[in-house]
C-alpha cells in the first residue's frame, strides 16, 4: 500500500489504543507488529511467579538477563513466548498491569529489552508500540506517532476490556491505577514516557479505532 518501506513508532500512555491501532496498521500494510509492552509484561509475570522482590533492581536485572522473551506469530495471532511458554493471555491480568511499571523502570531491564527490540526492527517494515520507541529505541523511525486520550476515556476503555474478559473491576479503581501507572512511567529516571520532538500527536479521545487507523495511514502515505 505504501510506496516506501517504513519503520513506524507509536508511543503514548496506557489505554490510548496503541496496541489495537498498531496491530491493525501492521496487518493492513503487511508489516511486523512489535508490542514492547508485552515484553515488560512477560518479565513481570516471571518475577511475580518466582516471588522476586519487585523493589530489587539487582534481582530484576539478573532475571531479565536470564529470560528468553520472544514475540511470534501463531497463524493470525501475535503471541508472547516466555522461556518458550505461551503467556499471551496471562500477561494481560490486572496483577501484571499493576506491577509492570516497577519492572519497566529498572535501567538494566530496559537495556536488555531495548537491544532485543532494535534487533527485531532491523529488517524494517515494522510497527512498534511502547513508551520510548520514538525517543530511545528507534530515534530514526520514519514515522513517530504519539497517541493520547483523556484519563477518563482511557480508564473507560480499560474497564470495558477487563469486564469483557470476565474480571471483576471497579471503574474508579481502574482510573486510580492508570493515573498511578502514568505517574511512574512519566517520572522514571530512565527513558520516561515523553513525546518525541518530531512526533505527531493524535488524540483518540473522540475518535473510533477506524478513524485513528486512517489518520495514521494518511500520515504514513505522506512520508
Ligand atoms: O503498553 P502496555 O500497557 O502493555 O505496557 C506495560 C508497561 O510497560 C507500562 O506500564 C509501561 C511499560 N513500557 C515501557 O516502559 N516501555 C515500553 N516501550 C513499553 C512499555
Amino acid at each position: 500500500e505504501l510506496e516506501k518501506e517504513l519503520v513506524i513508532a507509536i508511543d503514548g500512555p496506557a489505554g490510548a489504543g496503541k496496541s489495537t491501532v498498531a496491530r491493525i496498521i501492521a496487518d493492513k500494510l503487511g508489516y511486523v507488529y512489535i508490542d514492547t509492552g508485552a515484553m515488560y509484561r512477560a518479565l513481570t509475570l516471571k518475577a511475580l511467579n518466582n516471588n522476586i522482590a519487585l523493589e530489587s533492581e539487582k534481582e530484576l536485572s539478573k532475571l531479565a538477563h536470564n529470560t528468553d522473551i520472544r514475540l511470534a506469530k501463531q497463524g493470525e495471532n501475535n503471541i508472547v513466548l516466555l522461556d518458550n511458554k505461551n503467556v499471551t493471555t496471562e500477561i494481560r491480568s490486572n496483577q501484571v498491569s499493576n506491577n509492570v511499571s516497577l519492572v519497566a523502570k529498572v535501567a538494566q531491564v530496559r537495556e536488555e529489552m531495548v537491544s532485543l527490540q532494535r534487533q527485531m526492527a532491523k529488517s524494517g517494515k515494522v510497527v512498534m508500540d511502547g513508551r520510548d520507541i520514538g525517543t530511545v529505541v528507534l530515534p530514526n523511525a520514519d514515522v513517530k506517532i504519539f497517541l493520547t486520550a483523556s484519563v477518563e476515556e482511557r480508564s473507560e476503555r480499560r474497564y470495558q476490556e477487563l469486564i469483557s474478559k470476565g474480571e471483576e473491576v471497579d471503574l474508579e479503581q481502574i482510573k486510580t491505577e492508570i493515573i498511578r501507572r502514568d505517574e511512574i512511567d512519566q517520572n522514571r529516571e530512565v527513558s520516561p514516557l515523553v513525546e518525541a520532538e518530531d512526533a505527531i500527536r493524535v488524540d483518540t479521545t473522540k475518535l473510533d479505532i477506524n478513524q485513528v487507523v486512517q489518520n495514521i495511514i494518511s500520515i504514513c502515505q505522506e512520508v
